[in-house]
């Protein structure tokens, strides 16, 4: 049995309609893309240092620097709230900050607040909905996702307070080269997984060329056949499918107590990127094998960032994401819980 991992296209989930209102936004290639021209506006704005969350996935850090833009770090606490306080310590330090609605949670009203008061100050606020998809209502002057991280097709909305299109024009159209591999594995995978044929090692060639090509393409305009089949995704149903198995998932864990959520409660509008837990010191990776071998596609959000302070690091050590996408059922939720306590009782 196959759960999570990543997505190929499914018919099951398309629309004739388009299903999301996207006036206002930019459709741009990817959440890296988002970053650069936020990077570019912002320092065309003054901003000459921001403050990102110390979890966080190290591409961020890495491209706002690679763009010119210095970084410093505030502390998130293990339930991945922020630390408003240290923020405030923090603040003269920077001109902008930096905030990720972690696996499609919004933050307390208390952060809006904060984030709202610091906008007053002066200060510039970038949220990043990579992980959370269309989260209403937002406060960022800078809001942005990652489609890749949800669905089997590429692309990113970006929000902005400030008009963006005279930036855009200076970045010319460039070629894009991984799309088509990238489609390839994405219909090679729908055949391996779903219709059992294929090659599971010309796959992950694939997907290797393709993921090396994003790292290395400076390409920020989205794609308008990626943007046409996005919007044409029922996403009302996903998102009621993933919800659906993050509770189911939530409560067989109950009789897994070695496995803590960090989000022991589903919020109202929530769309669950996974379900991500602790586990037992020095036992993540290894069950994250074992996992794997099943079958079931587990993710590791992220390895700590090399400035990392130590309750950073040691939180990221022990997290591992368990897959709740629309494609699963409870079969396989109860599949991903058998698997997980018999990887916890054989490590
Ligand atoms: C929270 C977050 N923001 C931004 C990014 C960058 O997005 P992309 O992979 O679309 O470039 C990632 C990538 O994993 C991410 O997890």
């Amino acid at each position: 049995m196959f759960v999570g991992g990543e997505f190929y296209p499914d018919p099951r989930w398309v629309r004739a309609e388009p299903q999301l209102h996207t006036t206002g936004l930019y459709f741009l290639n990817g959440g890296r893309a988002c970053l650069t021209v936020i990077a570019a506006a912002l320092r065309a704005r003054g901003v000459r240092r921001i403050l990102l969350p110390s979890y966080l996935c190290p591409s961020i850090p890495k491209t706002l620097r690679a763009c010119g833009l210095p970084t410093a770090f505030y502390r998130v606490r293990a339930d991945l709230s922020l630390d408003l306080e240290d923020i405030a310590r923090q603040q003269s330090r920077a001109q902008a900050l930096y905030f990720i609605n972690y696996f499609g949670f919004a933050h307390p009203p208390a952060v809006r607040a904060f984030m709202q008061d610091y906008q007053r100050s002066g200060g510039w606020v970038v949220e990043d909905n990579a992980q959370a998809g269309f989260l209403e209502p937002s406060v960022g002057d800078f809001v942005f996702n990652s489609l890749r991280k949800l669905c089997a097709h590429d692309g990113a909305y970006l929000h902005s307070r400030v008009d963006l299109a005279p930036l855009l024009a200076s970045f010319p159209p460039v070629p894009n080269p991984r799309l088509p591999l990238i489609r390839a594995y994405r219909q090679g995978l729908y055949a391996y997984q779903v219709e059992h044929r294929g090659s599971h090692a010309r796959l992950r060639a694939l997907y290797r060329q393709a993921e090396r090509l994003y790292e290395r393409l400076p390409v920020i305009h989205g794609d308008a056949q990626e943007r046409c089949e996005i919007e044409h995704l029922d996403w009302a149903g996903l998102r009621q499918a993933r919800r659906s198995n993050y509770q189911t998932l939530l409560d067989l864990l109950n009789s897994i107590p070695q496995a803590v959520p960090v989000f022991p409660q589903l919020q109202a509008d929530t769309l669950p990127l996974g379900l991500p837990v602790y586990l037992p010191r020095g036992l993540r990776d290894r069950v994250y094998e074992a996992l794997g071998q099943a079958g079931v596609g587990a993710v590791i959000h992220w390895p700590p960032h090399a400035r990392a302070d130590p309750h950073t690091r040691a939180a990221a050590e022990r997290m591992l994401t368990l897959p709740v996408d629309e494609r699963a059922r409870r079969k396989h939720m109860e599949y991903v819980a058998l698997q997980l306590s018999r990887a916890l009782a054989g490590v």
